[in-house]
C-alpha cells in the first residue's frame, strides 16, 4: 500500500490536471478581506427553476458554488495575535490539536484519491479543490502551533485508501458530524470571552470553509446516488449505512489509533465533549450547546442557494435528542 509522508502532498501528481487556485501576493487590506469572506458565505445560482439532484443543472450549480465561494486567504500572512499568559495556556491545553492536524492530513489524501477516480471533470476539480483546502487547513494549524509553542505529536505516514469511495464517504460524513458540533463550539468559544477576538477572527474562514465542504459533500452524495442504477444504488446505500455504523463505533471511543512511535492510544474522537468544557470554562449545558449548534448550522448555511441540499442527518438527530430531553 502506498503511504504519503506527513509533510508531502503533491495534489497535481494525484489528480492529473489539477492547478492550485490563484492567491493574491502580500497581505490583503481589510476591505479585500471582508469582501473575500462575504463571497465565501453567499452564493446563488443564476439558473432559474429547480436544481434536481442528479441533473446536469444541479451538477453545474454545485461545482460553480464551490469555485465561486473559494476564499483565497494565505496561511503565511495570517496574523497570530499576542496572547496573555492565561489565554496562551488555555490554547496550548486544548485537547484538539493533534487530532485536528491528523484529520486534515487524512482528509486531503482521501478527497484527492476519490477526486482522481471521478470521470466528471468539473466534479473532479471541485473535490480536488476541497482536498487542497484541507491541506491549507493543515498548514494553518501547523503555523498556529509554531506561533504559540503547541507541541504536536509526530504524524504517521498517511495511508493511500484501498477503497477511495469508502474513504471519501467516511471523511465526508465525519466532516458532517464534526463540523456541526464545531460550529456550536466555535460560537461558544467566541461568546465565552476566554479567547482573543483576533484569534477567533483568524479561524473564522476555516470554519466557514468546513461549511462549504459539507455543502459540497451533501450535494455530491445526492448527485451521485441519483445517477446510479438501482442495483448499484442498493450497494451504495449499504455502504453509507456501514459508514455511519463505523463512525458511531469510532465516536463512542472504541477506535484506537497508533501514533508515529507505535504506541497505541485511545483516539480523542470525542473532543466535542471534552472541547466544550475547555472552550467555555464548563459554563454551557449539553442542551444549550445542542441548541447553539443548530442555530449556528442554520446561520452558516443561510447564505447559500436554497435549492442546494444541506447535510440533514446531524440536525435531525440533535432535534430528536432535544425533543427527548424535554
Ligand atoms: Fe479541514
Ligand atoms: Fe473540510
Amino acid at each position: 500500500m502506498k503511504h504519503e509522508p506527513p509533510n508531502q502532498f503533491d495534489l497535481a501528481a494525484i489528480v492529473p490536471g489539477f492547478r492550485a487556485p490563484p492567491q493574491p501576493e502580500g497581505t490583503p487590506d481589510d476591505t479585500a478581506l471582508a469582501e473575500a469572506h462575504r463571497r465565501a458565505r453567499h452564493w446563488n445560482s443564476r439558473l432559474f427553476g429547480p436544481l434536481r439532484p442528479g441533473s446536469e443543472r444541479h451538477r453545474q450549480a454545485v461545482c460553480r458554488m464551490f469555485r465561486d465561494t473559494f476564499n483565497p486567504y494565505r496561511p503565511a500572512v495570517l496574523a497570530w495575535p499576542d496572547l496573555d499568559e492565561a489565554s496562551l495556556r488555555r490554547i496550548v491545553a486544548l485537547p484538539i490539536w493533534d487530532i485536528a492536524v491528523q484529520t486534515e492530513g487524512k482528509a486531503r489524501l482521501r478527497m484527492a484519491a476519490y477526486a482522481r477516480a471521478l470521470e466528471d471533470s468539473e466534479m473532479r476539480a471541485a473535490l480536488a479543490l476541497n482536498a487542497w483546502e484541507e491541506n491549507r487547513h493543515k498548514d494553518v494549524l501547523a503555523r498556529m502551533a509554531a506561533a504559540y509553542g503547541i507541541k504536536l505529536a509526530p504524524e504517521a505516514p498517511y495511508a493511500w485508501p484501498r477503497d477511495p469511495e469508502w474513504a471519501y464517504l467516511v471523511t465526508g460524513y465525519s466532516e458532517c458530524i464534526d463540523s456541526f458540533f464545531a460550529f456550536g463550539l466555535f460560537e461558544a468559544a467566541r461568546c465565552s470571552g476566554l479567547f482573543a477576538p483576533a484569534l477567533v477572527d483568524t479561524f473564522e474562514p476555516v470554519m466557514q470553509e468546513e461549511c462549504r465542504h459539507i455543502l459540497l459533500f451533501a450535494n455530491w452524495a445526492a448527485w451521485h446516488r441519483a445517477r446510479l442504477p438501482w442495483w448499484r444504488r442498493l450497494r451504495f446505500e449499504a455502504k453509507v449505512l456501514a459508514v455511519w455504523c463505523f463512525l458511531g463505533w469510532e465516536r463512542i471511543g472504541l477506535a484506537r489509533s497508533i501514533d508515529a512511535n507505535g504506541r497505541g492510544h485511545a483516539q480523542d474522537n470525542n473532543f466535542t465533549v471534552s472541547g466544550a468544557q475547555s472552550v467555555t470554562g464548563g459554563g454551557i449545558s449539553a442542551r444549550d450547546l445542542m441548541q447553539l449548534c443548530l442555530c449556528e448550522n442554520d446561520r452558516r448555511f443561510a447564505g447559500y442557494d436554497e435549492r442546494l441540499l444541506r447535510p440533514a442527518t446531524m440536525p435531525a438527530l440533535v432535534r430528536f435528542a432535544l425533543r427527548l430531553m424535554r
